[in-house]
């Protein structure tokens, strides 16, 4: 089978809950200002009350600090004492090893001692890298943890969270096909530090400890293009699985790779998956002429011809950056067709107008053209009442001529899923997801890329619960199921 043979293949996800992200205050919107955690606004950045850049979220200074180049810092040692918050004020601007007088004599909340295990100095170097890029304004989780007046009442969450290993959320096994990309699990030693700030009754600390702010976690460093729908739709009042097709044109003049997508639904609670197609601009403006209203009904794939797609989208996904040296191409011609899945079945219908922001290489320069390529088990029966039900398919090598080097790889079932295991040849795993979570879905990047030689094969398993009295077999359907992936690869 050819590479655009096996393109072709390209099956539609299907997606029945979501939790999506809102086109926040960022980096590009605020490049030299920080964003209000309230409004949402860019604010100069240079304030107590708002103090940051890099469009990160703005901190409010407390302790009597000053804003001073975008971060919290005393800069007159003298007035260190005007907040409760950093505790034995005069003791953190006087003597470090205050053991024991004056502040030993304050409130026991003080944080004072320099062994202590606060906020600033130990837990914010962990939370900033490792929750902020969710917990934040606009973010997805439903709270920020960006401040201590925001971490501190959660504290005992918090600690249950990560000892637990709940948070971050992180779905492969770690003794499978790694390392990825962007490993979000926290070692021992980090959650025994959160464990042990709780423990300690959340103490503050000053803020001068607090580590610099780190540029933007889990978004694009750099956006070319924000491409959105034309118009906004409304999706079907008689079909609540809803799909529809929208022309998005990257107007292109010459050849450009992308190199990274983040996909912003508009209305998270109705966009249940998004798949970004590659077609032909002229062919995609003639269908969506042909219907009435914004775009094309379109289940299944774009319903015109496509060499696959940019990117997908589904609950959990966040900005995709493409391996170095990589990406998919687009020419001239070629405009995106924006394949969204609307499930209003438990959701009032809301006008939708999402979004793509897109980062290219630099015009010229040529990089390895990838292929997104599916992997398609459909010839499961899941069996009405079966509990641990498991089906295999193997897949030879798409190319069968050349050997294909697999960068990323990209797991979907649906919400009976349990279990998810795609391996190379020699049974080498390439990734397991031994508990699936229909929320926590991505394209999970291996640091090194696995080759697969020209006659080898892959194989993907997937085990499934189910609790209705109906045999469930592959489909496009809610309640339908599928054992699926996306494979990022190049030749
Ligand atoms: C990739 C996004 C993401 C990251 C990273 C992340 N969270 Fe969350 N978090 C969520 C979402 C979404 C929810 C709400 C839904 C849920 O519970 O799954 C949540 C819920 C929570 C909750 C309440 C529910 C529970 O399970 O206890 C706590 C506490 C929490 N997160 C703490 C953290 C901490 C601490 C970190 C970093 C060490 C972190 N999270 C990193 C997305 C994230």
């Amino acid at each position: 089978m050819s590479l655009a043979r096996s393109l072709a293949l390209v099956a539609s996800l299907v997606f029945a809950a979501s939790c999506g992200t809102k086109l926040p205050c960022d980096a590009t919107s605020c490049p030299t200002g920080c964003c209000n955690p309230g409004s949402g606004r860019c604010e100069l950045g240079n304030s107590a009350e708002f103090c940051g850049a890099s469009g990160n979220t703005c901190v409010t200074c407390t302790g009597g600090q000053q804003c001073v180049a975008a971060s919290c810092g005393s800069t007159n040692g003298g007035t260190g004492g005007g907040a409760a918050a950093a505790g034995g004020g005069a003791a953190a601007g006087g003597s470090a090893s205050a053991g024991g007088s004056a502040s030993a004599g304050g409130s026991a909340t003080g944080g004072g001692a320099a062994t202590a295990t606060t906020f600033y100095k130990d837990v914010l170097p962990i939370t900033q890298v490792s929750c902020a890029s969710c917990h934040r304004t606009g973010g997805v989780a439903p709270f920020a943890l960006e401040t201590f007046a925001q971490a501190r009442p959660m504290a005992a969450a918090i600690k249950s969270a990560v000892v637990a290993r709940r948070m971050p959320p992180w779905m492969p096994d770690p003794n499978c096909g790694g390392p990825f990309v962007g490993d979000r699990q926290l070692t021992q030693a980090q959650i025994d530090t959160i464990a042990r700030w709780a423990d300690e009754g959340a103490p503050e600390g000053n803020p001068a400890d607090a580590p610099a702010p780190p540029g933007p976690v889990g978004q694009l460093p750099r956006v070319d293009t924000t491409l959105t729908m034309a118009e906004a739709y409304t999706p079907s009042a008689t079909n609540p699985d809803d799909y529809r097709c929208f022309l998005v044109d990257p107007a292109l003049t010459a050849n450009r790779f992308v190199t990274g997508y983040d996909i912003v639904p508009g209305v998270a609670a109705e966009v249940h998956h998004v798949i970004i197609y590659i077609v032909d601009r002229n062919a995609a403006r003639a269908k969506d002429m042909g219907e009435a209203g914004p775009g094309w009904t379109c289940f299944g794939d774009s319903g015109l011809q496509s060499p696959g797609p940019i990117g997908a989208w589904a609950p959990g996904t966040g900005a995709v950056i493409y391996p170095a040296g990589t990406g998919i191409q687009l020419t001239a011609s070629q405009g995106l067709a924006m394949q969204i899945h609307y499930n209003t079945s438990s959701t009032p219908r809301v006008p939708d107008q999402t979004a793509v922001r897109i980062m290219y290489s630099a015009p010229g320069v040529n990089l390895t053209q990838a292929y997104l390529l599916p992997l398609v088990a459909n010839g499961f029966a899941i069996p009405p009442n079966a509990t641990g039900y498991s089906y295999t398919d193997t897949f030879p090598n798409p190319t069968q001529f050349l050997p294909i080097k697999i960068y990323g790889l990209m797991p979907h079932m649906h919400t009976l899923g349990k279990r998810i295991t795609i391996k190379g040849p020699g049974d080498t795993c390439l990734v397991d997801i031994p508990k699936w979570d229909f929320h926590w879905q991505q394209q999970y990047f291996r640091a090194q890329p696995f080759t697969v030689p020209a006659n080898g094969e892959l194989s993907m398993s997937c085990t499934w619960d189910n609790p209705t009295t109906r045999t469930v077999r592959w489909g496009e359907g809610t309640n339908d199921e599928m054992c699926f992936a996306y494979i990022y690869a190049t030749p």
